[in-house]
This record gives C-alpha cells, structure tokens and sequence, in this order.
C-alpha cells in the first residue's frame, strides 16, 4: 500500500501482519515460523487454527461438512487474524482464492513450481491435502491459481529453493517495510 505526497514521492504505509500465500506445500508454515522468529513475531496458521477449533482435521471438514463450510472458516479465521497487528500468518493455499485479505497486510507469495512441490511432500502430507488427491487437477488448480497469487501479493519469492537459501530475502524485503 503506497501513497504519493508532494515533495517526498512514495512513502510506504505500516502493515498490520505479514501474510503468507502459496500453493498447497509449497512451504508457508516451515517459511512462517522461521520468519516469526526471526523478525520477533507471532507465528499463526489458519489451517491449525481451524483444526483446533473444530477438532477435526481439514480432511476430515471437508469430508464431513464440504469445501464451502472449510472456506467460510477460513474467511472467518482471517478475519478474526486481522484484528491484531505483528503477526506472521500463513494461509491454506485456497484462502487467497476464495477469501478476502485485509489491504493492511504485507503479502508475500512462496512461489514455488508443481513438480517442485510434489517432489518435496511426502506421502503423507499429500494424504492430509484433499484437493492434491489427483495429481492432474491439482495441476491444473496450479495454473489457474498463479495469476491470483501473483496479483495479490506485494512481493514474491522464489521458493524452488530451500527455506535457508531464501529466508532472509524475505527477512531483509519486510524489515524494509514497517510491519506493526
Ligand atoms: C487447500 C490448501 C490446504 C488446506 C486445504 C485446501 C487449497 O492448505 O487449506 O487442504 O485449497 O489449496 P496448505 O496450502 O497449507 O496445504
């Protein structure tokens, strides 16, 4: 978020939080916790949130309730998220797609390729992500969703590397900025 005044040119506004966005194990929760502690930040996580809430797992919500009672969890999880500053908040990758992120947050896109990402989940993580049950439209789910991302966040980082390889370009982007 900028804003332009006379004579001092653009001047970046304060963000409340930093919110992570990725496709489904592309690493937002490893990136997130790292980066909280790095920066002296709360960590969160809207799918454990969600989970803990509901005292049952995301495969489970959406087997037993359905994909649209998840996605208004998510809304709500946000929403409640965005009432307090200096966090560090990683989403699920759908809740860019079907939710609405406050315009105070600092928003950065763990941007990593599908055959990166299968390569690095294990069986069972892939096990716990329903929408990844089958490999071609969840790639497919890959292609439609990239621009989104993209538009949304404020920065983007490469994530076809490993989390220590690119951690602290994310560090040093956001300790340029001023997050609450
Ligand atoms: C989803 C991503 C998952 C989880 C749910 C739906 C999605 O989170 O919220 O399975 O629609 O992309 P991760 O991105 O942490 O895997």
């Amino acid at each position: 978020m900028k804003v332009a005044i006379p004579g001092v040119g653009a001047l970046n506004l304060v963000y409340d939080n930093i919110v992570l966005i990725g496709f489904m194990g592309s690493g937002k929760t490893t990136v997130g916790k790292v980066l909280a502690r790095k920066l002296y930040k709360e960590f969160k996580d809207v799918d454990t949130i969600i989970e803990k809430e509901q005292n049952l797992s995301v495969s489970q919500i959406f087997k037993e309730k359905g994909e649209e009672y998840f996605r208004n969890l998510e809304q709500k999880c946000i929403n409640e998220l965005a009432k307090k500053t200096g966090q560090v908040i990683a989403t699920g990758g759908g809740l860019p797609i079907h939710s609405t992120i406050s315009e105070k947050s600092l928003i950065v896109y763990i941007n990593a390729d599908f055959d990166v990402i299968l390569g690095r989940l294990p069986k069972k993580e892939r096990d716990k992500r329903p929408l990844l049950e089958d490999e071609l439209q969840a790639r497919a789910l890959f292609k439609e969703r990239i621009e989104r991302y993209e538009r949304l966040a404020t920065f983007s980082v490469d994530a076809n590397q490993s989390v220590a390889t690119f951690i602290h370009v994310i560090a040093d982007f956001v300790l340029d900025k001023r997050v609450l």
